[in-house]
């Protein structure tokens, strides 16, 4: 069934017919139509376009057919061209004249745009409350872990002594901005194109303001060709989703990292980890390398977005049909991702032991002995001159700068005396560590604190 048959003479060739239809990937947007068919409809009457027994039909007929989708009982047909086309076929079918007046002052292209907003903006709230839960998991096990010392890195070389509960905080704080960025995008999305009509308004008395109020927009899209030809919002949604993954990827990264015979600092619970077919020992971390793998998808989904409109002359364009694979791609791998991260996360458990371990053994507290001498009143730049001569003489010993003989410190540099091996002591480098944003446990508890706070 076609809405445009008017001035066509034969049917559309079959093939093309399939080319041309997006119900397979569209039909999921069957509550958002007929939603907004409702306002629209609603409108219509209180503008005097419709008369009242018009819409009481269309009224019925649509929450009809809505509640007869949800329940099995009425199947979309995979060869209408849209749900627009479904929707509004089935209706005439059902209730005959009234069903026919149901599209006056409206076009495809602004249903459309309207019931990809509508779509979306409960996408948007859906990840957003994943990502609430997310940082809620990432809080209790930082509180958890807020005293476990282990080594910060830098170029994967150990560099400083930090809290595990310390860097756990910091996905908490690109978690809250991958929030904002979805509801500052939910929130520049939130107008309403409906009435921009094909691309040049309408000769109807509208209200474009009450259908817009009706469907809980903040108002109206204020040119009607940018309206039907605007899909920003698919592109902002995208981006934010790909930083989110980009986030999620290195998360999952690390992960991998310290499940690692290499590293062991973490266990995974197994209900969140899988074995192999052949090596018996094997327990792999398969969660973490599919999200780490899906950012492509989502990646990819954003490029496609993007080529797909750069080249566009307003106003609508065919092209456009191919937003919502890749908008709805994106929003599915991430919740996907996050159904699954969420419970992984919450189950895996820290072996400080390990953690501590590595962190004993890097020489991270070099930066501490330097600091030691620079409160003696030596020049940074030569305390740091003695420590690395420090490290050197260890690396030779094959000891730590805590098992280096207080003599051997005195012969690099005079100002060393027994204080040093308080001064690099790993619960006190970490301890000490209290400068803003730092990993002192008491500056961790403080920032869980405020992250709780803000994580609503
Ligand atoms: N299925 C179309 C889409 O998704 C609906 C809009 C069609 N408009 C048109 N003029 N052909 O974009």
């Amino acid at each position: 069934m076609q809405l445009w048959k008017g001035r066509f003479k034969k049917e559309l060739d079959e093939k093309t017919n399939d080319f041309n239809s997006s119900i397979s990937f569209d039909s999921r947007m069957y509550k958002e139509d007929i939603d907004g068919s409702i306002a629209h409809a609603t409108m219509l009457a209180a503008q005097g376009i419709i008369s009242a027994d018009d819409l009481a039909q269309i009224v019925r007929g649509l929450n009809e057919i809505k509640s007869e989708i949800e329940s099995g009982a009425l199947l979309i047909d995979p060869n209408a061209e849209d749900i627009h086309t479904f929707v509004e076929g089935e209706l005439t079918a059902r209730i005959g004249q009234a069903g026919k007046r149901l599209h006056t002052a409206r076009s495809r292209n602004d249903q459309v745009a309207l019931d990809i907003r509508l779509y979306l903006k409960k996408e948007c709230d859906a990840v957003y409350a994943q990502l609430t839960e997310l940082i809620g998991v990432i809080c209790n096990k930082a509180q958890k872990y807020s005293g476990t010392v282990m080594p910060g890195y830098t170029h994967l070389q150990r560099a400083q002594p930090i809290t595990f509960g310390h860097h756990l905080m910091a996905y908490a704080e690109m978690l809250l901005r991958d929030k904002q960025r979805l509801a500052d995008a939910k929130a520049r999305m939130n107008y309403s194109p409906l009435g921009s009509c094909a691309l040049a308004g309408t000769t109807y008395n509208t209200d474009r303001k009450a259908v817009a109020d009706a469907l809980g927009f903040d108002g109206v899209c204020e040119n009607s060709l940018d309206g039907v030809s605007d899909r920003d919002f698919c592109l902002e949604l995208a981006a934010a989703l790909s930083i989110l993954m980009v986030h999620l990827s290195r998360f999952s990264e690390e992960i991998i990292l310290w499940c690692s015979w290499e590293f062991k600092f973490v266990e995974l619970d197994d209900a969140f980890s899988t074995g192999s077919s052949i090596m018996p020992q094997k327990k792999n971390p398969d969660i973490t390398e599919l999200v780490r793998g899906k950012s492509g998808r989502v990646f990819g989904d954003l490029m496609t977005l993007l080529t797909v409109m750069k080249g566009l002359p307003l106003a609508y364009n065919k092209d456009m049909q191919e937003d919502k694979e890749a908008i709805f791609d994106a929003f599915d791998t991430v919740k996907m991702c996050l159904t699954a991260f969420i419970p992984m996360l919450d189950t895996m458990t820290a072996i400080p032991e390990n953690m501590r371990k590595a962190a004993a053994g890097g020489f991270i507290n070099a930066t501490d002995c330097a600091d030691y001498l620079v409160s003696k009143g030596v020049p940074f730049r030569d305390a740091y001159k003695a420590t690395g001569e420090l490290v050197a003489l260890c690396i030779d010993k094959g000891l730590t700068l805590e098992e280096l003989p207080i003599e051997e410190y005195k012969k690099i540099c005079e100002s060393f005396d027994e204080g040093v091996y308080q001064a690099i002591n790993l619960d006190n480098c970490v301890n000490n560590r209290t400068s803003s944003g730092g990993p002192a446990p008491q500056n961790v508890l403080k920032q869980i604190e405020r992250v709780r706070g803000l994580n609503k």
